[in-house]
């Protein structure tokens, strides 16, 4: 390949909004240096609601909705046909149709024929329900990579029924020993953040009211951020979910929950703060608790608070 083909297939990688290319095989163990932040924070500091001026219920209009770019088609739609790449540089996210993922290709397969070592059941199966999807990832998931230091895979929780869902990242240590999402130190604060602002708002609703995932189900390791094929492979399920459940409203918490359903170009702090849409389905997105812990600024606990206020308004208010 000259230098100037290379070139042009960097641009067209930029043009998909695709910044980093993986030079390794999917496999590679991140080094320390790629790992993400930690949750440092020692103490939970508790949510309070900001002395702010009590707003009227601001629902979503049409036009408010941003919209023409729903879904993450790198997650949860065929993705785009890429040109083929030079051997050594792998697309940061697969580009295999869901249905067709080939995770191992067999030893003693003929060239050309590899055979998938797993296969996803059809992306959203007629009569589908939480406990066929619960059923479908099975009870030992090797999907990816992740499954490799898991102790519990951790599925949601909360109201299956709920008309609100909320989407975190991945488990962390203290969800992985438990096999629940959110339980952890952030999942303390998010406790927090939901039940003082229903309480402020006299919205009759609480935690367990709400359902609760997350993108991957399965803990990647030193709290690092989820890989492209993780989500991809993962949040097929995830889409499943939200599909059964049918929420009025989804609330993505952070970037990375964001940017997966999304097909969100813009950073965290543009995106916060308004609706989007997942199919039909609007979408809040917000900042992750982890993020607050991390960052004790009370003009973004001022921000997240604004984000749930509109949402419980949009979803409870009659
Ligand atoms: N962070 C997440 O994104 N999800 C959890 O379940 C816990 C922490």
């Amino acid at each position: 390949m000259t230098a100037e083909e290379l070139r042009q297939k960097l641009a067209f990688y930029r043009d998909l909004g695709i910044e980093e290319i993986y030079r390794r095989p999917v496999t590679a163990v991140p080094s320390p240096a790629e790992k993400p932040l930690v949750e440092k924070a020692s103490v939970i500091d508790t949510i309070t609601s900001p002395a702010i001026p009590a707003a009227p219920a601001v629902l979503p209009q049409e036009s408010e909705i941003i919209s023409p770019t729903t879904v993450n088609p790198a997650v949860f739609q065929p993705a785009p046909e890429v040109p083929s790449l030079p051997r050594e540089i792998a697309p940061p996210v697969s580009v295999q149709k869901p249905q067709e993922i080939v995770a191992v290709v067999p030893e003693g397969s003929p060239v050309g024929t590899p055979k998938p070592s797993f296969e996803l059941p059809p992306l959203h199966p007629a009569g589908d329900s939480m406990l066929q999807i619960r059923q479908d990832i099975g009870e030992d998931c090797r999907r990816c990579r992740l499954c490799e230091g898991r102790t519990n895979l951790v599925f949601g929780s909360g109201n299956e029924k709920s008309p609100l869902v909320f989407v975190g990242e991945g488990p962390g240590a203290d969800e992985d020993e438990q096999g629940l999402p959110f339980v952890g130190r952030a999942g303390q604060l998010l406790t927090q953040m939901i039940n003082n602002t229903t309480e402020k708002e006299g919205i009759p609703i609480k935690r367990d009211d709400v359902y609760i995932c997350n993108v991957v189900k399965c803990r990647p390791p030193d709290n690092r951020a989820p890989q492209p094929d993780e989500m991809e492979i993962c949040g097929q399920f995830l889409s499943r979910q939200l599909s059964v459940i049918q929420p009025k409203a989804i609330v993505t918490l952070g970037a990375t929950a964001s940017k997966a359903l999304l097909n969100m170009k813009e950073g965290i702090t543009k995106a916060r703060g308004k609706w989007h849409k997942w199919q039909d389905v609007p979408v809040m997105v917000t900042y992750h608790p982890s993020y607050l812990l991390r960052n004790q600024s009370k003009e973004l606990r001022r921000e997240v608070w604004e984000d749930l206020k509109a949402v419980f308004h949009f979803v409870y208010d009659k």
